[in-house]
């Protein structure tokens, strides 16, 4: 009987789970779309990420920059990821595979960037529109934003590195 009803919560559970998936997939600002390894791992290097300090992925995803800021250059790494299905699956990539830092099933606007070093975003120029305003706010002087893609909002970046064959452009912003 026990066993019947975790069943039904289970299934419940994953059925909600799907739907505000699919609802944040249409309507949301910035759909589940991972940068590919190889592109995540040189975006990565252009950070220039030191020991010890705190980085972000604003939409964590499966938490693939998150792991390697944490693993290959010893950053506090901490991903925001706001769709709980692709949050399950950060998860799953940390249990079977060991990927190291923190996700945290999350929407951005409501976190504290405050004593990010470097925050790392792959979002869409309207959503990145929006963050400029919590950027300026809160991110301390002399922290960094790496934006792959798009450009955020009308910051003026320091470092523009061009878009090629493999990979597209990696905007670099020091606040
Ligand atoms: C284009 S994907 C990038 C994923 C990952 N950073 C990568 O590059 O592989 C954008 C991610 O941001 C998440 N996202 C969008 N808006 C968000 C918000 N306000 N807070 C947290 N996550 C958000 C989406 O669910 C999606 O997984």
């Amino acid at each position: 009987m026990i066993f019947a009803w975790l069943s039904v919560l289970i299934s419940i559970a994953i059925v909600v789970a799907l739907f505000i998936s699919f609802w944040i997939f249409i309507f949301g600002d910035s759909p589940f779309l991972p940068a590919p390894m190889h592109v995540a791992k040189e975006v990565m290097k252009e950070a220039k990420i030191k020991k010890g300090q705190n980085f972000y992925d604003i939409g964590a995803g499966d938490g693939r920059f998150v792991h390697i800021a944490a693993s290959k250059y010893g950053a506090n790494a901490k991903g925001f990821e706001i769709d709980p299905s692709v949050y399950l699956l950060a998860k799953l990539r940390q249990w079977i595979f060991g990927w190291k830092g923190t996700i945290i099933r999350a929407n951005t606007n409501h976190q504290s960037l405050k004593d990010a070093d470097v925050v790392f975003c792959y979002m869409m120029p309207k959503c990145l529109k929006k963050f400029q305003k919590k950027f300026e706010k809160e991110m301390k002087k002399g922290s960094k934003i790496v934006s792959y893609t798009f450009k955020v909002g009308t910051l003026k970046p320091k470092r523009h590195i061009p878009k090629n064959k493999k990979r597209n452009s990696i905007y670099i912003y020091e606040l």
